[in-house]
């Protein structure tokens, strides 16, 4: 594969088309609602430090390595594996990690449609004033209803479905670039609002930090540790094709180093202004920490709730999570669908309606599983469909993907191509090189295995 080749699938208009791509990709509700919840569930501070850890450690040195391998195969992630492993003399076999990819993906956008659902939900509900000066509790009560609502769920994640359609059917020009290129720079501004709010008015903001960044180590587990790995992977969107399809559309001159880590550090800062913005709240109004995937959409309308101005900053705000959301979700899809319209020349348009179409019908597990389905018969491991989905794949498919293409970038391509790509100092590239080869499978690899461990005894 030359220099020469540009990309099949077309390319961005420059380097920082990429990166606003790939940090749409990356921030999302990973960053405002996951990490927030999650963080608090694992009691705050340890589990923060593994997290950054796992991202500088393992994050990025295979971001970096999925980017190499997109922007080199140039093709859909699925015959990009396929196409690296035959230049490089390897099996067949490789082309599973694009598909393992797409499932997750698919398996993915089906719950996270739902929770973006919500978003539009509370986008609504923020509009009519009704969550207006109620206490947290009350707000509570009002998160209660909804996800007990069958109906009501299932309106929201379908139009967030549609919305997802209609932007990646329009292709990645019009569609990706134009969305996230406003997007992302408001809802940072909107961020930076409510930190403000917090610092401001809450009382609880040393409280806050200290729940963040205070380290307690005696509360961390093996399953925290794992929770807190498999973040880093769902959160800059790796593992699973999205970024390696993104690298396919990268322009051969952008450096790939330096984009990455803007990217890892745009992503970090939302989830550490996310949390630091949150948690005062939470602590003020008297709430839980640990309260689940319901933390964001309690606390924030609480506190939007009693602010001048809150009504329009609340529906501000629930808009530009829904749009994170949707430029993430376009992520989480457009590798199987660059990998339909290529292989069977199908348009976009029908590879996105069937694709959608099929996420959907597995979303409604999602929707269920606060509901319907939420009693003990419809759990497996004593997790319900959402739970599951959740841990199955940002826990064991993403971290496996990524371990995969590590090992690809690492050990199975040639060095000369890799080195050519990456276009980094001999020292930084052997740097860059040993953390991919070695370090970040071994971290994987452990914490894989101490889970499995732990279970098992
Ligand atoms: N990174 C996204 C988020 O944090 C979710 C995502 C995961 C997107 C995997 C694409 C691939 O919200």
């Amino acid at each position: 594969m030359g220099d020469q080749k540009t990309a099949a699938l077309g390319t961005w208009a420059n380097r920082w088309t990429f990166i606003l791509a790939a940090a749409g990709s990356a921030i999302g509700l990973g960053n405002i609602w996951k990490f927030p919840f999650i963080t608090g569930e694992y009691g705050g501070g340890a589990f923060v430090l593994v997290y950054l850890v796992c991202i500088a450690l393992v994050g990025i040195p295979i971001m970096m390595a999925e980017t190499v391998l997109g922007r080199h195969g140039r093709h859909s992630p699925i015959v990009t594996m396929r196409e690296l492993a035959r230049e490089s003399d390897a099996g067949r076999g490789w082309s599973l990690v694009g598909w393992m990819g797409v499932l997750a993906g698919f398996l993915i956008l089906s719950f996270y449609s739902v929770i973006a659902g919500w978003a539009l939900a509370f986008t609504w509900d923020m509009g009519a004033g009704v969550l207006m000066g109620l206490t947290g509790e009350q707000v509570g009560a009002h998160f209660d209803a909804l996800i007990a609502d069958p109906v009501r769920l299932t309106f929201w994640h379908t139009l967030f479905m549609v919305l997802t359609a209609l932007v990646i059917a329009r292709g990645i020009h019009k569609g990706l670039e134009n969305s996230v290129r406003v997007i992302m720079p408001l809802l940072f501004v909107l961020l930076i609002v409510l930190l403000g709010y917090s610092i401001v008015e809450t009382d609880q903001f040393g409280r806050g930090f200290s729940f963040l960044f205070s380290f307690d180590f005696s509360k961390l587990t093996w399953e925290a540790v794992l929770a807190a790995m498999g973040h880093a992977f769902f959160t800059l969107s790796l593992g699973m094709g999205a970024i390696m399809a993104y690298g396919a559309y990268m322009p051969k001159s952008a450096s790939i180093g330096s984009t990455v880590i803007t990217v890892a550090v745009l992503d970090t800062i939302v989830a550490l202004v996310a949390g630091l913005a949150i948690f005062p709240i939470v602590f003020a109004n008297g709430m839980e920490p640990g309260a689940g995937p319901g933390l964001l959409f309690v606390s924030l309308p609480t506190a939007f709730g009693h602010m001048p101005g809150g009504q329009v900053f609340g529906v501000l705000f629930f808009v530009l999570v829904s749009l994170a959301a949707l430029s993430s979700s376009i992520s989480l899809i457009e590798p199987a669908v660059a990998w339909a319209t290529e292989r069977f020349s199908m348009s976009r348009l029908v590879a996105t309606s069937l694709f959608s179409a099929l996420v959907w019908l597995i979303g409604m597990g999602t929707v269920f599983s606060f509901n319907l389905w939420s009693g003990e018969e419809y759990q497996w491991f004593g997790m319900t469909v959402f739970e599951l989905l959740d841990f199955v794949t940002a826990n064991i498919m993403l971290p496996l993907g990524g371990l995969l293409i590590a090992i690809f970038a690492g050990w199975i391509m040639k060095r000369s191509v890799v080195y050519k790509e990456l276009n980094l100092s001999l020292v930084r590239f052997n740097l860059w090189r040993a953390l991919c080869r070695v370090i970040a499978p071994v971290c994987v690899f452990v914490i894989f295995v101490a889970n499995l461990y732990k279970a098992i005894a």
